[in-house]
């Protein structure tokens, strides 16, 4: 894979915003892999639908409230987060970057953001781990194969990490039009490095001539409530179901003895025409907040969607597209870069909306 000279940091400071840089993005990468990162399941109704319900919410801003010291600053399980953005996990960063999830990591650090990293990494969780100032939080898929699923948590856990997510979404695949249009395939020398060291993953895959898979070899399409009872009775750290849309779905992820959920739809890259998570928070925050922590990703572009989805109900937010096509144009400059312009515009909602701690975030400072 060829991949061009990065932006400078004096070159990266003149993108404004996330879209601008969705759009240089598509300079760094090729067709094909830019089709994978941006495009959703099917028609992309969900991946339109995500930003959609950001747009949709108007703001209710109070004047004269004194905003010299804007705070964005809060505690997840008992650790403080200066800002509530994490990183997503999102596998394959060689794609885009030569040095894969190694220069994430320090694009991470350099933003003072809390990385998710993916079982599907380019980088073991080991050498992630070594590279990190603050601990890393690992994603994991539920696999047929629990020894296997263990084992990959047992590493994730050894190297440090704080919580591990469990993504529920994707028991067999969906259709994604647009990877399939653009005949996207994993290139040489972009593989599995948490992988490589285990015993062969369980592959499911059906083939089909259509070249549509119903199985992968991503997500055991076994796993049920059990295996969730069975991996909170293994994993000592948190543990945070990811893919969470329904109410009566977190309200089992809590008895399950849950520590939180990330309401997703996977960026719109799993079942096509759910709801957008950000319309999906509402019922699962009136049902469950203050029990477990509530995260939300798809669509977070701007600062002022942070703010909405806090003041829905949300925890935090994590972002997926976002910092890959930071990854892409700046490598870990344009991560930081991608997370600066996140939190700058955050911190400047709080400040025009007349809210500037973030504690004090409601969703009084919406319209109904
Ligand atoms: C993802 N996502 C994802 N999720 C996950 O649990 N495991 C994974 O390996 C991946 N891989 C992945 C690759 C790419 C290219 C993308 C774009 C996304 C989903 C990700 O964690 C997150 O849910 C979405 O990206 C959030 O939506 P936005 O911020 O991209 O709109």
């Amino acid at each position: 894979m060829k991949f061009l000279e990065l932006l400078k940091p004096d070159q990266l400071a003149s993108i404004l915003t996330i879209d601008d840089f969705e759009n240089e993005a598509r300079a760094f990468t090729s067709h094909s892999t830019y089709e994978y990162i941006i495009g959703g399941a099917g028609a992309d109704i969900t991946v339109r639908e995500n930003r959609a319900s950001f747009n949709r919410v108007r703001l209710n801003p109070r004047v004269l409230v004194d905003a010299t010291h804007i705070s964005t600053k809060l505690t997840i399980f008992g650790r403080e987060h200066e800002f509530p953005i994490l990183l997503a996990p999102a596998g394959y960063h060689k794609l885009v970057h030569p040095e894969g999830e190694a220069e994430t990591v320090k694009g991470a650090n350099q933003a003072e953001a809390t990385l998710v990293a993916a079982c599907f990494a380019n980088v073991t969780i080991e050498a992630m781990s070594a590279l990190t100032s603050r601990p890393l939080w690992f994603q994991a898929y539920p696999q047929t194969d629990r020894g296997f699923t263990k084992e990959l948590i047992d590493r994730a856990v050894a190297s440090g990490c704080e919580a591990v997510c469990v993504t529920v979404d994707v028991p067999v695949n969906g259709p994604r039009d647009r990877e399939l249009r653009a005949g996207f395939q994993l290139p040489p020398g972009v593989e599995r490095a948490n992988l490589a060291t285990l015993g062969k993953l369980i592959a499911t895959a059906s083939h089909r001539p259509s070249g549509r898979n119903i199985y992968s070899a991503v997500h055991g399409p076994d796993a049920t409530w059990k295996d969730v009872d069975w991996l909170r009775s293994i994993i000592p750290v948190k543990l945070l179901l990811k893919g969470v849309l329904h109410p009566d779905d977190a309200a089992l992820a809590l008895k399950a003895g849950c520590d939180g959920i990330i309401v997703s739809n996977h960026g719109g890259r799993s079942l096509d025409s759910v709801p957008a998570a950000m319309d999906a928070l509402p019922p699962i925050v009136d049902r469950l907040a203050g029990e477990m922590a509530i995260l939300l990703d798809g669509g977070v572009r701007r600062g002022i969607d942070v703010f909405k989805a806090i003041a829905r109900g949300a925890t935090a937010v994590l972002i997926g597209r976002p910092y890959l096509y930071g990854l892409a144009v700046g490598g870990r400059d344009g991560v930081a870069r991608v997370v600066e312009i996140l939190r700058t515009e955050l911190e400047m909602t709080m400040g025009l909306i007349g809210c500037p701690n973030l504690s004090d975030i409601s969703n009084r400072f919406l319209l109904p």
